[in-house]
């Protein structure tokens, strides 16, 4: 089919949640290239919204897949899976956490986080210990108590009224944090950078003091690591670069390296909550997601894709900071690893983001003036070299 096809199918029977999209469909993938369905060749500074870790067509995650296909894609959570007991161990084994779930996508993880959390007072015997602060412009998901956690009126407005008791505050102000709290917190969540916003880092005390505040009011530190994570951010999960430690984290995008999976990931304490027949899944968990899952952690840690992210990264932001001096027109470059966000003085992030399709690179916006740029984590300094080429020329064009 051509693009005209799929829009008028499209158009006639998908429910309008995207309304015009950008005029493009894919066919194929290789390395961080996508190929449209009328032949055109594009570098992906995108990954499906940070979810292609090791970007398209990568030869060992295509034959694992390939080989668990042939043999068992889906089998009922009634019975053992090796997989998933192996990649919970490897999650176990390379983070702060004692015990993981898995889930089919972010807003799933972190609805089971908000379960965990409420089922641990109830057991408690102290039901009324049930609200949960979240930030000013975080984003945690569509379902409808992630829509009650993402602070952003535009999300939640045709939802209300919507689960209560989530509290937010302004992201970065301790004051407000501190004041929120009271003897019914019973977790904050957070994204370290909050990606939908715009790539914004939040500042190294600010999540201290949330960890402080979770130790002073017995309640639980839940970090959104469902962009961040899986290596995104130069190391295994972003909470690492704030020297804090979660007592619950939630991942899923780049987990799966495109295949869907989520995880809520747990000290033992939180995870001690859930008992038999608290929370369940039918799909979460399965043997290829958890297969695509084992491959990803497998590159990542020990196919030396971490370090390249911290490399490559280091120089991306470099280049991009370099690229801001001699532009008035950039405002900021922030964020960490392969999670980097361009900020211009003016509403043109819309138009930089069409000419730059139009000559071949992919890069997400967010609002009127952000540039929000995770390619896959395999990208290289020429592909780079290419991206800061293309956004000097369609700057100076604009
Ligand atoms: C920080 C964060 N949390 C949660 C979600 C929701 O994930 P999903 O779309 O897989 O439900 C997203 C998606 O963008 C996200 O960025």
């Amino acid at each position: 089919m051509n693009l005209e096809e799929i829009k008028e199918l499209d158009k006639k029977y998908y429910m309008n949640t995207f309304g015009d999209r950008v005029p493009l469909a894919f066919e194929k993938g290789n390395g961080i290239t996508l190929t449209s369905t009328d032949g055109r060749e594009y570098l992906d500074f995108f990954a499906g919204i940070a979810v292609n870790s090791l970007g398209y067509g990568h030869t060992r995650l295509v034959s694992e897949l390939c080989d668990q296909v042939s043999k068992l894609t889906h089998c009922s959570n009634v019975y053992y899976i090796e997989n998933q007991a192996r990649l919970a161990q490897m999650l176990v084994e390379n983070s702060c956490a004692d015990r993981v779930f898995f889930a089919n996508s972010g807003a799933e993880a972190n609805e089971g986080a908000f379960k965990l959390v409420k089922k641990y007072f109830y057991n408690k015997k102290r039901p009324q210990k049930h609200e949960i602060i979240t930030l000013k412009n975080s984003f945690h998901g569509r379902t409808l108590a992630a829509v009650a956690a993402t602070a952003q009126e535009k999300y939640q407005k045709p939802y209300a009224p919507l689960i209560e008791k989530f509290i937010h505050v302004t992201a970065g102000d301790e004051k407000e944090l501190e004041a929120a709290f009271g003897e019914n917190t019973a977790a904050v969540m957070l994204e370290v950078i909050q990606g939908e916003s715009g790539v914004i880092p939040m500042p190294r005390e600010f999540v201290k003091k949330a960890r402080e505040l979770c130790d002073k009011y017995d309640a639980f530190l839940i970090i959104d690591e469902v962009q961040t994570g899986v290596g995104r951010c130069g190391r295994l999960f972003a909470h690492e670069l704030y020297d804090v430690k979660p007592d619950i984290f939630t991942v899923a995008k780049g987990l799966g390296g495109g295949v869907p999976i989520g995880a809520v990931c747990a000290n033992e304490r939180a995870a001690s909550a859930f008992t038999p027949g608290d929370h369940g899944t039918t799909f979460g968990g399965n043997p290829l997601a958890t297969r695509a899952g084992l491959v990803v952690l497998d590159e990542l840690i020990n196919g030396g894709i971490l370090k390249h992210v911290c490399d490559v990264g280091g120089y991306f932001k470099s280049e991009l900071e370099k690229l801001a001096e001699k532009h008035g027109c950039i405002a900021e470059v922030r964020g960490e690893g392969l999670m980097l966000g361009v900020e211009f003085t003016e509403d043109i992030a819309k138009a930089v983001g069409d000419k730059m399709r139009e000559r071949g690179v992919l890069v997400g916006v967010v609002g009127a003036r952000v540039l929000r740029i995770v390619p896959p984590l395999v990208v290289l300094r020429r592909d780079i070299d290419v991206f800061v080429r293309t956004l000097k020329s369609v700057i100076t064009e604009i």
